[in-house]
């Protein structure tokens, strides 16, 4: 099939790429110039394990295309994707100019019939307004449908994430254009639901809001662990053998980041609130990934009575693991705390520190963990990166000014921490 995708952000380049890798003709649209170029190249703009060599390799074939100019893309396609960015706006409702401005350009382009799908994470009613942008816009009599198709691919394994989703949902207005998109996902042999639109959009915030509430329940008996003296990670173990359960996110710490989880809550809340409804639970949800870095630099501080001049490593900046976003990423939270109370941070990430020096020119950014650790008072995870497993203690001890470790992943065995002759603190655990 002949596919444009437009936004070359997460979605939309992970989108195009493997659509490619399927056998379909992709081109790729961005307004950002100096984005095209690199792409053109074969070169990824973001990390993602990999995207690299299925981009190369799509390019060399000539199944995948990159260009600025949106038109050749929408006239080259029968399906165009939106892929463009929903971000947040001040009151937690979801900022749609890009689909708005991605639809009038769409309608612009419009000469004969086309499928327009919204893939990127939209409030229900979307459908219904890029359908009516493009209706108003359009220069010839032409026909058009608009489809939901959310995207449930996660940072760090996103490649993974699309060729072998959990599910396909697919928001439809008749069967024509279901039977188009069973046509399109069937290489993958994965579960697809076919449904409307509005339910389709609705899917996409209510499983995501579900994931942070899983996040924020366990975060919430964590705390009651600790004061209660229990161990989270047997709490989360022992609920987690209940298929009901499942043992996926009911990993308790510093809360969730990213550029997904944040936003939606909000959204989802804002939405309910559009309708009259008050959505109380997603509250608390979030007030509760609300405190979580107060309370964790609140002991760092309690432990050493005063921060003023204490040398503090961090271990991990980005959101999570196997990513260099730091969108809404803990690390950024705490550290500016950590400054803020006089605390000199150094830190060490194995991918996001080039990201990192634009928005925390404070920091001292270190070659490797040992050398995060080389004086520090205390160490704090913040991110779980697999290398920070492998670690050498012994070594990480030698080089501290003082063996102290706040571990807010539960990374490690307390126990054995201890052994080792460090002072160690996590999360839910005695
Ligand atoms: C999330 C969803 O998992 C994807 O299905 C969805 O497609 C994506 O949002 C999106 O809407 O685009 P992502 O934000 O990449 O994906 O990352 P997750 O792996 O879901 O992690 C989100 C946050 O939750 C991270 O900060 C992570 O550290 C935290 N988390 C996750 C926990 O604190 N505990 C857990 O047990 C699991």
């Amino acid at each position: 099939m002949n596919i444009c995708v437009i936004g070359t952000g997460y979605v939309g380049l992970v989108t195009g790429v493997v659509f490619s890798d399927l056998g379909n003709e992709v081109v790729c649209v961005d307004s950002d110039k100096a984005k095209i170029a690199k792409l053109k190249r074969g070169i990824p703009t973001i990390y993602e394990p990999g995207l690299k060599e299925m981009l190369q390799s799509n390019i060399e074939d000539q199944r995948l295309s990159f260009t600025t100019n949106l038109s050749e893309g929408v006239n080259k396609s029968e399906i165009i994707f939106i892929c463009v960015g929903t971000p947040q706006k001040n009151n937690g409702e979801t900022n749609l100019s890009f689909v708005e401005s991605a639809a009038r350009e769409i309608a612009g382009n419009l000469r004969e019939y086309k499928i327009i799908v919204n893939k990127s994470t939209v409030p229900v009613g979307t459908g219904d307004l890029v359908r009516e942008i493009i209706e108003k816009n359009k220069k010839y009599q032409v026909d058009f449908d608009v489809v939901s198709n959310p995207e449930f691919l996660r940072e760090g394994s996103a490649i993974k994430d699309c060729l072998t989703p959990d599910r396909i949902v697919i928001g439809v207005p008749n069967k024509k254009v279901a039977n188009r998109f069973l046509e399109l996902y069937s290489p993958l042999e994965r579960p697809m639901l076919i449904t409307d639109v509005n339910s389709a959009e609705i899917i996409k915030y209510a499983s995501n809001s579900f994931l942070a509430t899983k996040i924020s329940f366990i975060n919430a008996i964590a705390d009651l662990c600790e004061t209660a003296g229990a161990n989270i990670t047997d709490v989360a173990k022992g609920m987690g053998y209940d298929s009901r359960i499942g043992r996926e996110f009911l990993n308790a710490g510093l809360g969730y980041g990213g550029s997904c989880f944040p936003k939606d809550v909000h959204s989802l809340v804002h939405t309910a609130k559009k309708f009259g409804l008050k959505f109380n639970l997603l509250e608390n949800v979030i007030q509760i990934n609300d405190q979580r870095v107060d309370f964790f630099v609140g002991r760092i501080e309690k432990r050493f009575k005063k921060l003023k001049d204490k040398t503090i490593g961090i271990l991990g900046l980005a959101f999570k693991p196997d990513t260099d976003d730091l969108r809404e990423a803990k690390s950024i939270e705490v550290i500016q705390k950590l400054l803020a109370k006089g605390a000199r941070v150094k830190a060490y990430d194995p991918v996001a520190m080039e990201s990192a020096r634009k928005i925390l020119p404070k920091v001292e950014f270190c070659k490797s963990s040992y050398d995060a650790a080389k004086g520090a008072h205390a160490l704090i995870i913040i991110t779980e990166w697999r290398e920070f497993k492998l670690l050498n203690l012994e070594r990480i001890k030698n080089e501290m000014a003082c063996p102290v470790i706040f571990d807010g992943r539960n990374m490690y065995d307390p126990e054995r921490k201890r052994r080792l002759g460090f002072e160690y603190y996590s999360i839910g655990r005695k």
